[in-house]
């Protein structure tokens, strides 16, 4: 009789593996390795022991109605959603502990059983009467809600079935625990089983299910990355503490953009939407001062501008330190070592601190030049004038690549009262009325034109 296949899992990274270690070789972690149920054998081996029953298969051409989508009428959510929740779609909300996912989700399952959908919110953390108290202050009291409070899945699981919601919010996966497998509330074993069977029940009944999951230090959601593979949205909520704006950004959608971003602000009375984040991002700026640059960006497919914002001084360290907030600091240090190569710039014996303004974060590769300037302007204790924003992409000869959609850019920075943009030459965008535009090939001639002889 052949062996039972057993599986060894790492409760920390979700990686499997061959046969027990005490370290996992994927992570790194000590003594987080633990057997899994052996796989099932199924009824024998070859074509002849085939028992299921065959697939309805259809080909390319068929052509099937657009998904139909819930609206909540909070425009910041419906947009990260792809423009509505998808009835049967199975989305993960992930962000630190305190940061504000159950306050966004009471706020959206009301908005949702306001427009007309059925609501069910089951928390795993607080009782009702918490949840009940949250919803009051919020004055969202009234929406029709149905609350529950219950960790055990079967029991979740069954209350769903009997009341078939439209939209089911559960908060937290971590929380959740399986009767079908041994293991503690919150090991991957149980977030993995719990979400894949609430992921199957969202498939098969047609309820969106919202699952809430708290994100380890490293960036991740706790435990099995494994969850992030079975929803069909990975939403990040994310901010810092200090500051009051939130930003829900979407890691993956099968159901529209990702990297569709929206932006709240947090205050006495829970999430308010900022439908203007541009005005809020740049709303601390002062007098123009050295250090600070305004990157016209992007994200997902709405133009938003920030501003960079650098400080370098001289270092009393060895080896002088590079403080990236915000930004990729990867990115940094080759924009460091770019200027110093190609422009003669040396940053060696000072100290770099860099964020973004406000507790946002950027990726896109066009915040190159911004960070730039921000970097230059600093070190030069020159600020840049107060009308111009930039962006472009700094290849690591020194030449400027250029981005996409940069009308919508400029648009945006007009429209926030800027007169100025500079932007790399080969960039394709016609002139936009009320806007000069400084062309610029590489970063040589940028420090040239704004820098005096650098
Ligand atoms: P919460 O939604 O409980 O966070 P999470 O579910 O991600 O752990 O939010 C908790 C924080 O939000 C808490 O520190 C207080 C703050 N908060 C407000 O500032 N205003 C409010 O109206 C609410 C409900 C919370
Ligand atoms: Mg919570």
């Amino acid at each position: 009789m052949a062996k039972p296949i057993t599986a060894f899992t790492c409760t920390a990274c979700g990686a499997s593996q061959p046969k027990w270690a005490g370290r996992c070789d994927a992570c790194g972690a000590w003594n987080t390795i633990i057997e899994e149920a052996p796989l099932s054998q199924g009824p024998g081996r070859g074509l002849g022991a085939l028992k299921g029953s065959a697939v309805p298969l259809t080909d390319l051409a068929t052509r099937e109605a657009p998904p139909p989508r819930a609206q909540s009428g909070i425009a910041e959510l419906d947009r990260v959603l792809g423009g509505g929740l998808v009835p049967g779609s199975a989305i993960l909300v992930g962000g630190d502990p305190g940061i504000g996912k159950s306050t966004l989700l009471l706020q959206a399952a009301a908005a949702f059983a306001r427009a007309g959908k059925s609501a069910i919110y089951i928390s795993g953390e607080e009782a009702s009467a918490q949840v009940r108290m949250r919803a009051q202050r919020l004055g969202l009291g009234e929406a029709p809600v149905r609350l529950g409070a219950e960790t055990a899945l079967r029991d979740i699981l069954t209350t769903l079935d009997t009341e078939r919601p439209d939209v089911a919010i559960i908060d937290s996966i971590q929380t959740l625990w399986s009767d079908r497998i041994e293991a503690a509330p919150g090991s991957v074993g149980q977030v993995r089983a719990s979400a894949h069977e609430l992921v199957t029940f969202a498939k098969r009944r047609g309820t969106a299910v919202i699952l809430v999951g708290h994100v380890t230090k490293e960036g991740q959601i706790a435990g099995p990355r494994v969850v992030e593979h079975m929803v069909d949205t990975v939403l990040y909520f994310e901010g810092e503490r200090g500051h009051q704006f939130r930003i829900l950004r979407a890691h993956k959608n099968r159901f529209g953009p990702a990297d569709e971003i929206g932006v709240f602000e947090m205050t006495g009375g829970g999430l308010a939407e900022v439908a203007n984040p541009s005005a809020l991002f740049l709303s601390e700026r002062g007098e123009p001062s050295p250090g600070s640059a305004v990157f016209a960006g992007i994200e997902g497919t709405r133009p938003v501008l920030t501003e960079i914002q650098a400080l370098v001084a001289p270092s009393t360290l060895a080896s002088p330190r590079r403080t990236v907030v915000g930004l990729d600091s990867g990115r940094v240090s080759t924009i460091l070592a770019v200027l110093e190569a190609r422009c003669a710039i040396p940053f060696a014996g000072l100290d770099v601190f860099l964020n973004v303004a406000g507790g946002m974060r950027v990726n896109e590769p066009a915040t190159d030049l911004a960070i730039a300037a921000a970097l230059l302007s600093a070190r030069e204790d020159a600020p840049l004038p107060a009308d111009t924003v930039l962006f472009g992409e700094i290849s690591l000869s020194g030449a400027l690549r250029p981005v996409t959609q940069a009308e919508n850019r400029l648009k945006e920075a007009r429209k926030l009262g800027f007169s100025r943009a500079i932007l790399p030459s080969a960039t394709k965008v016609e002139g936009i009325s009320g806007m000069r535009i400084g062309r610029i090939p590489d970063l040589t001639s940028f420090v040239g034109e704004t820098f005096g002889a650098g």
